[in-house]
Order: structure tokens, then sequence, then C-alpha cells
């Protein structure tokens, strides 16, 4: 779980910045110098939004009527089988080309494509229609398999042994525009297309196969969890609110205006976390759900404002029945789409362990490469900034990255790629020794002449370093040095090419804190959602409990969190308190819950997935963007119906707001 994103955060609800409540109630127009806009999926920081795009028209485009051509068989399915059969095929012209006086065009529909071609003195008409043909026109195409001429055998192509001998083809529509870009531009050509305009064209980008390919991935991914659930486990699927009040998952909430309880909010749910555990208490055993989640968070490769989750809850179900239950599931899963099989059972690593060897609490664990604390071997070190460390409470911790000496130049790593990692996890800076060829050591004089002999066996035998290793130092807090380590680790991983991609890590991380301290606000704040139990043997000192609460982490991605849930009034309370929710405000804001625990809670547990996260490394894609039909970009944008758009000021009005 992500520490920043999965704190709870007690205020109260947090209004979305666009618009606020005034005390008159009255609509003011919407900044109408302000141009309109192309709002845009540009994923850099700050996207600069692109002026509106229009299609080019193409003059005179064929208009034939409406028409409804029932097709015998589907693109894709034609084989050898087939050759001699007459059929009619319809579909999108995929490629088209003229060879030796014949034409030839690939019909594509969403089983795959086949080639059509003409025979221009017995079917002239025909051949007339093809040679008219442009690309991405949608036509139907009557004629017979035919074997391909040996030397024409298209091995890549699925029905590459055939073709299409056209009798009559016809037009169902044209295309009356220029494209944007081209449906058959080949997957590695995909980055050269702006994403932007990707999505602003989406239905487009979708043909392309490789889009189809991963929305049918994800349609064959839930379809595989829908069975496994239903029918091994009877679990029932069961709708919860969408329109509703807050659901704490530490992110801002979307806020939708009543027009009927003027001046009050429905929250669009994070999760719909209390709604299953109420279900809980209501006597459904096994509640399951495709939910759709929104979450008014800072966006990245794997997050989007609205995603999906597996959702599921489980009553009377111990933590083992429960990870067994989800490695179950997970393993059918790798398996029938991937062919891989996952270990049995998953490895498990305490949050403690994971942070201290890993410095993440998802880490990949596909290579080595773990940290070690060496700050006792510093304990009384003359190097300044170690000493102040130590002194002030901080840790010294390093990552030892073999052959790294030679890899990494003095200064790459003072001024280089790798410094700046460094920087930007917070570091100051990026104290660094090398191994020589001879054992000793190289690195900034103070540091070195701070170890005697004996300590720099201890330190380097500590690091399992060898001649020819780099060291790199993290010093200070406990948290902002296992930050800057995760992320050099990672770095260092990639950059020397580490990972093996055959290898899967897969993992359970378990036995979070229940709170972690919150410096800024000084508070508790709960690292799950406060609603997870806390582990039974730290029930006397909860502030410092550990919860029963576990993430699956799959190549160093979280794909997965759940808990078991706190199913007891009391011990509801005392969490809500620790995290400075007051019995009053406990019972204005969570009162339905509270009063559900009295009324006979049994003991109860789930996870929730991040479905397009999980079908995103299924898939190998690089962005959450590209297995959701529909994205939004990162300035949670949609880029094909401009939305969040202004809205008429009679229907602010109506909503009793008035824009800032
Ligand atoms: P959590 O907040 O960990 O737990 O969410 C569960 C999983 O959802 C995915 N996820 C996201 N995916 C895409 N975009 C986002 N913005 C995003 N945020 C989260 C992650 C994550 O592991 N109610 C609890 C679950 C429970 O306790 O049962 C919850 O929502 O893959």
């Amino acid at each position: 779980m992500s520490l920043l994103r999965r704190t709870f955060c007690p205020l109260p609800l947090l209004f979305h910045t666009l618009y606020s409540l005034k005390p008159s109630f009255l609509p003011k127009p919407l900044n109408p110098k302000k141009p309109a806009s192309f709002p845009s999926a540009s994923f850099s920081a700050s996207p600069t939004p692109t002026p509106p795009q229009t299609l080019t028209p193409i003059p005179n485009p064929p208009s034939p009527p409406l028409l409804w051509v029932p097709r015998t068989v589907l693109c894709g399915e034609l084989s050898a089988d087939d050759v001699g059969k007459r059929v009619t095929l319809c579909g999108w012209v995929a490629l088209h080309r003229v060879h030796g006086g014949l034409t030839f065009l690939n019909l594509r529909d969403h089983s795959g494509s086949v080639q059509v071609t003409t025979l221009p003195d017995s079917f002239p008409e025909a051949h007339s229609a093809v040679n008219d043909l442009r690309l991405e026109y949608v036509v139907a195409v009557e004629g017979r398999v035919r074997s391909r001429p040996a030397d024409s055998v298209n091995q890549k192509m699925k029905t590459g042994e055939i073709e299409i001998a056209a009798e009559n083809v016809q037009v169902l529509n044209a295309v009356r525009a220029k494209l944007p870009f081209l449906v058959t531009t080949a997957e590695d050509a995909k980055d050269l297309m702006k994403e932007e305009i990707r999505l602003r064209y989406r239905c487009l980008d979708l043909r392309r196969p490789q889009m189809q390919s991963n929305i049918m991935l994800r349609h064959k991914v839930v379809k595989l969890m829908r069975r496994y659930l239903e029918d091994v486990h009877d679990f029932v699927e069961i709708e919860t609110p969408i329109l509703s009040r807050s659901t704490p998952e530490g992110a801002r909430d979307y806020l939708v205006p009543s027009r009927v309880q003027p001046g009050t909010f429905y929250a669009l749910p994070q999760s719909p976390q209390l709604f299953k555990q109420m279900l809980m208490v209501s006597g459904f055993d096994k509640y399951y759900q495709i939910a759709r989640c929104f979450r008014d968070e800072d966006l990245r490769a794997d997050r989007q404002p609205e995603f999906t989750q597996l959702d599921m809850e489980l009553a009377f179900t111990p933590l083992e029945d429960m990870l067994k239950l989800n490695e179950d599931l997970i393993r059918k899963v790798f398996l029938e789409i991937k062919g891989v099989d996952l270990p049995n059972p998953f490895p498990r690593l305490t949050y403690a362990e994971a942070i201290s060897r890993y410095g993440s609490d998802r880490p990949d664990i596909r290579f080595d490469l773990e940290l070690k604390d060496v700050s006792d071997i510093f304990s009384d070190s003359t190097f300044r900034v170690f000493a102040d460390t130590l002194g002030s409470g901080g840790i010294i911790k390093v990552l030892c990255v073999p052959s790294g000496a030679k890899r990494y130049s003095n200064t790459a790593l003072k001024k280089g790629d790798i410094y700046n990692q460094a920087i930007k996890s917070g570091a100051k800076g990026l104290p660094f020794l090398k191994v020589l060829d001879d054992g000793g050591i190289e690195g900034i004089p103070a540091l070195t002449s701070s170890l005697d002999q004996t300590k720099i066996e201890q330190f380097l035998s500590r690091c399992s370093a060898k001649p020819g290793d780099l060291i790199l130092f993290a010093v200070g807090h406990q948290t902002s040095v296992n930050k800057t380590l995760d992320r050099l680790r990672v770095f260092v991983a990639h950059e020397l090419d580490l990972i093996d991609d055959s290898r899967h890590s897969i993992l359970w991380v378990t036995d979070f804190p229940m709170f972690e301290w919150n410096d800024l606000e000084q508070r508790f704040e709960a690292l799950h959602h406060p609603f997870t139990a806390p582990n039974p043997e730290d029930i006397n000192d909860l502030s410092s409990a550990r919860a029963i609460a576990y993430d699956m982490v799959y190549n160093g991605v979280e794909i997965g969190g759940g808990s078991l849930r706190i199913y007891k009034r009391e011990v509801q309370q005392k969490v809500l308190e620790i995290v400075g929710i007051s019995p009053e405000e406990a019972e204005a804001k969570f009162g339905y819950l509270l009063e559900a625990l009295d009324m006979g809670a049994p003991p109860h547990g789930g996870i929730a997935y991040g479905l397009d996260r999980l079908v995103m490394l299924l898939a190998g894609a690089s962005s959450i963007r590209d297995v959701i039909a529909f994205p939004k970009t990162t300035t949670a944008q949609c880029a094909l119906t401009r939305s969040p758009s202004e809205v008429d000021p009679q229907q602010l009005q109506d909503l009793s707001l008035q824009t800032r």
C-alpha cells in the first residue's frame, strides 16, 4: 500500500475545487472570457492544453444507402478448410494495394483479417469497386475462398494460406475525413503517435489490434474471476451505491451536488468498503463486485481517477483461508491468461522485513540488491554527516551495486542521472564508496579515512561487497533513507539490466502497522484504512499495533490490498479516536457502521484488486490507460468528450451552486 495514498484523512469532506458554495447560492457565469481549450493528454507534470483538433473533410466520398448485409463468417475464422466455400464478410479495409493488374485488400473485423483479391476478367464490377476503396472504408465482400499460390502464403497471418476472390463488393460506409493516424500503425510505432491524439480519436485507436487485444484480455480476466468466485466459491455479486457518503481511502472525494437538498453533496465511492462490510452484517456470506471507484488524487502511469476494483468480502473466514482463496484466484488468472505457474504458496514478507530489506512495502524481488543498515558500524564515525545523522536519531543504510564501480563514473555519481534520482527522492546528496580491485575502498576522503581496517572489513562483509562493487549510502530519517534507496535500487536494476523478465515476483506483504505518525499534522493516520483489525496480540497498545492487513505485490506493483476488519464497536471507536475522530464526529460520519457493528456483526475481512493495474501487467502494457477503453488523462480529463466541462448556468442555479 502506498503510504502516502493510504493514509486516512479525517478532515471534513474535501470540496472539489471547481465549485464552492456561496451563501447566496446564486449562479455566476463560468469564466466567459476563457477560450475553449482542448484538454491535453500530454503526460508531463504540467501539460499544456492543445487547441481543438478537427479533421480535414475528404471531398465527395461515396454515400451508400443504409444497409445491413448478413455476413456468413468472420474474417479471422477462415482457414484452408474453407477453400471452395462461398462467403460473405463484413469489415474494414485494412490494407489496399494494386499489384500486377490485381487489387488486393485486407479485410479486418474483430476476429482478425483476411486477404481479398479481385478477378478483373470474371468480376469487373467487383474489381473496380475494390479499386475505389480507401483505408477504413466499411465494406461487405461476397466471394469464394481459395488457396493462395504457394509463394504468396503469408506465414505471419492466421488466414495467410487463403484469400477471397471478390465477386460482389458493397461499400457500407465511407471515411469522410482524413484520418489522424493509421489503424495499421505497428505497435512499436505507437509511441510516435501522441497519446493525446490517440485519446482524442479513441474509437480509431481502439480499432488497433493491440488495443483490441488489451480490451479482450481484460474481458477474459473479468470473466475468469467471475466464474471462479461464483462457481467455485459461491460468491454473490451485489451492487453498492455510487451516490453515497465519503468512503475514506485516503484520497480526495469527487462530490456530486444534490438538487433537492441544496448545499449538500453526495461523494462518489473511493471503494465500496463500508457497504461491503454492512453486507456481511446482513448475512451475505461471500460478496464480490466489479466495482467502479473514484479518487481525486495525483495521477501516475498506474493510477486513474476512475478505476475498477475486483472487490470482495467474506464472513467467518480466517486469515489463512482468505490468503489461500486469493492466491488460488490469482494463480488461476496467471495460468489461464499467461500460461505462468505462480508459486504455491505465495512468499510472504512482513512490512518490517520489506522495508528493512528493500526500503519499500511493494518490493520487486525479481532481483536481489538488498539494503543493509550500517548505522552501528559508523556509531563512532568522525565523518561529520554520518555523526550528525546518528546523533539526531537518523540511520545509515547502503545499497551495494555489483560491478557498479566502473559502470558509474565519479562524475555520474556526483551529477548524473543516478545522482538526480537520489535528489528527486528527497536526499541531500549521494555519498558513495567504490571497492577497488585490491579490496581497498575509494570515496570521499573524510568518509574513507573515518574507517580503520577492521571497520572496513566489517563494513564490506555486511554489504557482501566484492572488488569492483559500488556502495551507495542514504542517511537521515528512516523513512527518507528507505525512500531514497528504494528508488535507487529500482533505477540501478533497470539500468544494469538486472531484471529477468521471465521471472515473476509475486508476494504478500503482511503485518502493516495500524498507524503512522503524520509529522506535519501532528497526529496518527491509519496506514490502510481505519476499519482494519489490529492484531489481537497488540490490542493493549493500539497506537503501535500491527494490523491484520495484506497487500499482494506483483513485480513491484501493488495489485491488491485488504484486511480483516474490526467487527466490534468498542475497538472501532478506539481506532477512530486514535486517528483523531471524536466519538461525536464518528457518530456523525460513520454512525451507520457503528450501529451495524452493534447488530451482530460477524468476523469478516476482504480484499480489493486494482483490475486495471492487474490487466496492465498481464497485457505487458506500460500504462493503465492502454487497458481502459476510455481513460482519463493525467490531468483527469476525458480527451474524447472533453469532460469535465462547463455547464449551463441554469444547471448551476438548479443545484444552488455558483463558481468562483
Ligand atoms: P486500496 O486503496 O488498497 O484498498 O485499493 C485496492 C487496489 O486498488 C488499486 N488502486 C488503483 N488503481 C488504479 N487507480 C487508482 N487511483 C487506484 N487506487 C487504488 C490498487 C490497490 O491495491 N477498500 C480497500 C480494499 C479492502 O480493504 O478490501 C481498498 O480500496 O491496485
